[in-house]
């Protein structure tokens, strides 16, 4: 573990969860001693995120996340662990230990210096013979130079070595160079650039540091993007290209599109709201960075199937943290790029300004989807239309929508509102008793229920048993007949398990907070959703014997019954059945 021990315990016992959790939601007592509010991390309408002041831990028993104080702060400021851990120890002014500062921070504080290092000489080769291909290509796709130096775009030149040499030159060895993702081992053991004739792009956080690169080929070619891999410093699904720059706009809304020449050419054209998330889909990571800028979100994806569908995509995540989202239609252009070129500043700027909000552009998704001139699709088309406009929270919003969707489909209004009012009572009826069923979940610990996801619940039920104990009893760890780790039906619980039993074989003492380095985000919601449920210490080591020796029944049975079902299959190829 990078920190000790005994630091990342004091930090915890510092930073009381109730007090940490309350500067972000408003808690309330409900029953018994846990504290309840409204879920940070999804949105609803009664409270179902709870925290636990006794065991130090929060669990929303609507979106099942859960975890210790160092995972909420994780979650909610878009930490990784270390950082974490930083920014608590700052909230309660304690000192990071100095190993650690030494150790850890120093790595990553030197990984950024070589990236600043690379930025800069991918940038000077811009004003070398060799960078003049470069220079062709930015002219070429209509890059100014300051958009260039706005954005740091450099030229990584067509050799073996170049970066390497420079980087060496400053002092910084092949190994760190390899940890940066600049440079690639090959077979013989040296190393090359992993970037070679490309357009470089860096990527900044919005704290000014260079993280890593996307580096375009100059013109057509495969693979036309090649990014920085996930380092030290480098995670593509917490940050967003330019954020650094568009964080300082003062237009009140982000734009969000998908390509680094869009956002380039946005920028030099007057739009400085403009980000493009790293080669992904858009994350609940990304979508949190934004919310701390902005509250509304304009998408500016590329005009085709797959820009569409990644806007529908975008505006599930987006609107579940409450931000106003609107969506672009580049009529006559691929992207915003090409719009701009094709139609200039001016239009783009009549486009954001008219741009739909999602209820029209969900329409129209759905329009497009079907020939309103043949009657089985009008149908099908209604159906869709209807129930959208089920959905919409306002009356009159609702009446409007009706209209709309009734004039394109041709039928009389009233059918399309007495419909949307139909079926509008029969969502809210089913939404009212799924909420009945989360708050008896609420008010009861949740039961079996869970585990019927298990591809064995018995098994699996005894794997949690075991994992709550051995979690709650240290001191069962000793128990020589505790099965390994693979005879776990569940792979999340196995490794949830080897984690704790490693820990406890080795002294060190188990919580949310010291496995937080270990478990992912999905397993410590795990961890801590199984830990809500009842164990009755008084009898633990029998309790712990009955799991074990459930986890070993199960385990004979399925590998018996998998033997049937090799056989089975065997004999199926025999017959030339499809697999
Ligand atoms: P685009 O293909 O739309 O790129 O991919 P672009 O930047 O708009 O470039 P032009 O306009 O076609 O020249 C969108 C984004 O997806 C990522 C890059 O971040 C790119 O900016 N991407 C694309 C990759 O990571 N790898 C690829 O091979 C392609
Ligand atoms: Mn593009």
């Amino acid at each position: 573990m990078a920190f000790p021990e005994n630091f990342i315990n004091e930090l915890t016992e510092r930073n009381d969860i109730v007090e940490v959790v309350s500067s972000y939601v408003r808690l309330s007592k409900k029953s018994g001693s846990n504290l309840f509010g409204l879920c940070p991390f999804h949105s609803e309408k009664t409270p179902s995120f709870s925290v636990s002041p006794d065991k130090q831990i929060y669990h929303c028993f609507g979106c099942g996340k859960g975890g210790g104080v160092i995972n909420f702060i994780m979650e909610i400021e878009n930490l990784s662990f270390p950082e974490a851990v930083e920014f608590l120890a700052k909230r309660a002014g304690l000192p990071l230990p100095e190993e650690t500062n030494d150790r850890e921070s120093r790595r990553r504080a030197r990984m950024l210096e070589l990236n600043r290092a690379a930025a800069r000489f991918f940038y000077e080769q811009l004003s070398t013979p060799a960078g003049q291909a470069a220079c062709d290509y930015m002219r070429k796709r209509q890059l100014s130079p300051s958009t260039a130096r706005s954005f740091g775009i450099g030229f990584a030149p067509d050799t073996w070595s170049s970066l390497t040499e420079a980087m060496k030159a400053k002092g910084f060895t092949e190994k760190e160079l390899a940890e940066a993702g600049l440079v690639r081992r090959g077979k013989s053991g040296g190393v090359y650039d992993t970037f070679r004739n490309r357009l470089m792009f860096p990527v900044i956080d919005v704290r000014g540091n260079v993280i890593g690169f996307s580096g375009r080929i100059l013109g057509d070619g495969e693979p036309k993007y090649m990014n920085s891999p996930e380092t030290l410093v480098f995670n593509k699904s917490r940050n967003l290209f330019a954020l650094n720059l568009a964080k300082k706009s003062k237009c009140g809304y982000i734009i969000l599109s998908e390509g680094n020449i869009d956002v380039a050419s946005l920028h030099q054209a007057g739009f400085n709201s403009a980000v493009a998330s790293l080669g992904t889909s858009l994350t609940p990571e990304q979508a949190r960075l934004i919310s701390r800028y902005t509250d509304q979100v304009i998408i500016a994806y590329d005009n085709d199937g797959a820009g569409i569908k990644a806007a529908q995509r975008a505006i599930g995540i987006l609107e579940k943290l409450d931000l106003k989202v609107k969506v672009l239609r580049l009529e006559g252009a691929k992207d915003p790029d090409e719009f701009i070129k094709l139609k200039g500043p001016e239009a783009f700027r009549k486009l954001l300004e008219g741009s739909e909000d999602q209820i029209d552009y969900r329409l129209r998704a759905v329009t497009e989807k079907y020939d309103l001139s043949s009657d089985e699709d009008k149908v099908a088309f209604l159906k869709e239309a209807t129930d959208l406009v089920a959905r919409l929270p306002g009356a009159v919003e609702r009446q409007v929508y009706a209209m709309r969707v009734a004039s394109m489909a041709g039928v009389p209004e009233n059918v399309v509102a007495e419909e949307a009012q139909r079926r509008r009572k029969r969502l809210l009826s089913s939404a009212r008793k799924s909420q009945e069923r989360e708050q008896s979940r609420v008010d009861r610990p949740p039961g079996g229920q869970r585990s019927l996801r298990y591809s064995d619940p018995a098994s699996a039920a005894a794997e949690e048993g075991l994992i709550r104990l051995l979690y709650l009893e240290p001191a069962l760890a000793k128990e020589p007949s505790l099965p390994p780790p693979e005879l776990f039906s569940q792979e999340n619980l196995g490794h949830i398990y080897r984690c704790i039993l490693e820990k406890l074989r080795r002294g060190d003492s188990v919580s949310t907070a010291t496995l937080g380095q270990d478990l992912s985000g999905e397993e410590m919601s795990l961890l801590v959703s199984l830990l809500q449920k009842p164990e009755l210490l008084s009898r633990s080591r029998q309790s712990m014997l009955d799991y074990i020796s459930k986890i070993k029944e199960r385990r004979e049975e399925s590998s018996q019954s998998s033997d049937l079902r090799a056989l089975a299959n065997k004999y199926r190829e025999k017959k030339g059945y499809e697999g």
